[in-house]
């Protein structure tokens, strides 16, 4: 049974596990919080040096499993300092959860339901990780394998907050599509006009010196767009009924909402968002799909990814790892080195025999994951740019497609992809049970309710990835109720056997979380190598 978290709930416990943030809020003396410590984990990846200074050969090899972002990258690394890696990958390509779906893509999933994607030539959607937040490791990988990057729009103004009456929210806004620049300067004008009106009361004076309550309503004036008397009566924040033009015409500021419609709507639960640390603009995509990355991390490397390989054992040893893989209808396939990194998704490692301790395989079984879910939508027009001025960013619903995604590229073109729903938890599920085409239609049918007829009219084909029922992945990200005794138990080595992955870090759910857990597992191997 997976629990059911609302949407909110899900952000508050994202957020409440953040690694960094709360670490930093630990930090007592906040001089030596240096821009460099606050983004950056040093990071001294292994070099040919560190062999040949100590007499060594570079004949050290290392096996790994899975061509994730956490094993591409173990060895990217690893080869940098002269080890020899080869890479088994289960998959037919490299990525993992990073897969960019193109025309021709397909997709068999655990049940054998089949989809190929017929998008147009040039389009994609990106069906995993698609943003990539400015201090995230993932860009240092960009820059160091030329993977050209563009911006991603992460908040749009102009994008809609659309949330259906149902039981939680009602009033007068629930079923109606409005402007995220309307609700917001609302919000912030009225909320600022009430706190103005308290201090100007005087209920403040405890909390408040006279040159604070100066200072505040200063303050709130400028936020919240108070007119005389510190009321706020809209301001042209929120939009325009008749824009500002040439001659004449001065514009026409569209009235505000009522504030208690807009409380009982609930539209405020989406403004945190894009404060969080890892959320804020600017965001960035690589151009021409998040794969790119991986495709070039694969280019790089020396060794071989052998691909269509499923692991079927692994036995480390005293002398060495063992691993036994089927390919193509071969089975028993047997492969030796002196070490191993596993990024295997820790449920389905927990299937696999191999020679770890049983507290291990219970703990890997034990790892939860996310059920998440993406839509990729074609349409034959680019009605989001041309019939409503959105270029970019993603509207908040409360429906079951959770949101809907506008391209970041290929702005003004005809044809463009949305991402119809990106769901989780019990969302997700419900569309799990769906067959491919349905999944279309009630995304179809969901998105209408945002953007009316003009969505089925306009569309043309779509591609659901349900992260649940894909193989060699079968979820999402993991979730730690906490970091406690099983989490450490599963970044520890056993044998020769070392674990990377997103999971293995407090950045689940991000591809940054791969990389850094790829650099840890290497930086533990070598260092043992170099002391053995
Ligand atoms: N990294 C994922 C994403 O950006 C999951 C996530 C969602 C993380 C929301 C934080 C907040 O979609």
């Amino acid at each position: 049974m997976v629990a059911r978290l609302t949407r909110r709930e899900f952000l508050y416990a994202l957020a409440a596990v953040g690694g960094a943030g709360a670490a930093l809020g630990t930090l007592e003396i906040w001089d030596l919080v240096t821009p460099a410590a606050e983004y950056q984990v040093p990071f001294d990846p292994p070099r040919k040096s560190d062999f040949s200074m100590r007499g060594r050969g570079n004949d050290t090899t290392v096996l790994i499993l899975g061509a994730g972002i956490a094993g591409l990258t173990a060895a990217y690394e690893l080869e940098k300092a002269g080890y020899r890696c080869r890479i088994l990958e289960a998959r037919l390509r490299p990525g993992g959860r990073n897969w960019t779906v193109r025309r021709g893509s397909t997709d068999t999933d655990l049940d054998g339901v089949e989809q190929i994607a017929r998008f147009s030539e040039d389009l994609y959607m990106n069906a995993g990780p698609a943003r990539i937040p400015q201090h995230h490791t993932t860009l240092e990988y960009c820059r160091e394998l030329g993977v050209p990057i563009e911006p991603f729009t992460n908040v749009n103004a102009d994008a809609y907050y659309f949330n259906e009456e149902d039981g939680r929210f009602s009033g007068g806004l629930t079923g109606r599509t409005v402007r995220q620049r309307a609700v917001k300067a609302d919000y912030v004008g009225y909320t600022s006009e009430l706190l103005a009106k308290v201090v100007n009361q005087g209920a403040l004076d405890a909390e408040l010196s006279p040159a604070d309550r100066e200072a505040m309503i200063e303050f709130l004036r400028a936020v919240g767009a108070l007119g005389p008397d510190d009321r706020y009566l809209g301001s042209g924040r929120r939009g325009y009924r008749n824009p500002p033009g040439a001659g004449n015409r001065p514009g026409v500021v569209s009235p505000p909402f009522d504030l208690s419609d807009l409380l009982a709507a609930g539209f405020g639960h989406y403004f945190p968002f894009e404060l969080e640390w890892d959320q804020a603009m600017m965001m960035f995509q690589p151009v021409g799909g998040m794969d790119r990355l991986p495709y070039a991390l694969a280019r790089a490397l020396e060794g071989e990814i052998v691909y269509s390989a499923e692991v079927r054992s692994i036995n480390s040893t005293d002398e060495g790892v063992e691993v036994i893989y089927t390919r193509d209808g071969r089975n028993g396939i047997q492969v030796r080195a002196d070490y191993a990194v596993c990024t295997i998704p820790p449920r389905i490692l927990a299937r696999i025999n191999s020679t770890f301790t049983p507290e291990l395989k219970r703990g890997l079984a034990s790892v939860t994951t996310i059920p998440t879910a993406k839509m990729g939508l074609e349409f034959r027009r680019r009605f989001w740019e041309e019939d409503d001025q959105i270029f970019g960013g993603i509207t908040n619903t409360n429906l079951d497609i959770g949101t809907i995604w506008y391209p970041s590229s290929g702005f003004l073109s005809k044809r463009g992809i949305l991402i119809g729903y990106y769901n989780y938890f019990d969302q997700a599920l419900s569309y799990d049970e769906l067959s491919p085409t349905e999944r279309i239609e009630r995304a179809i049918a969901q998105g209408g309710k945002v953007h009316g007829d003009v969505y089925a009219r306009e569309f043309e084909t779509g591609f659901s990835a349900q992260w649940n029922r894909i193989k060699y992945s079968e979820g999402g990200w993991a979730l730690w109720a906490d970091r406690g005794e099983n989490y450490r138990l599963l970044t520890q080595p056993q044998g020769r056997v070392y674990f990377a992955g997103d999971h293995l870090s407090y950045v689940t759910s991000w591809q940054h979380g791969a990389f850094e857990s790829a650099r840890q597992a290497v930086t533990d191997l070598h260092q043992r190598v170099l002391s053995a």
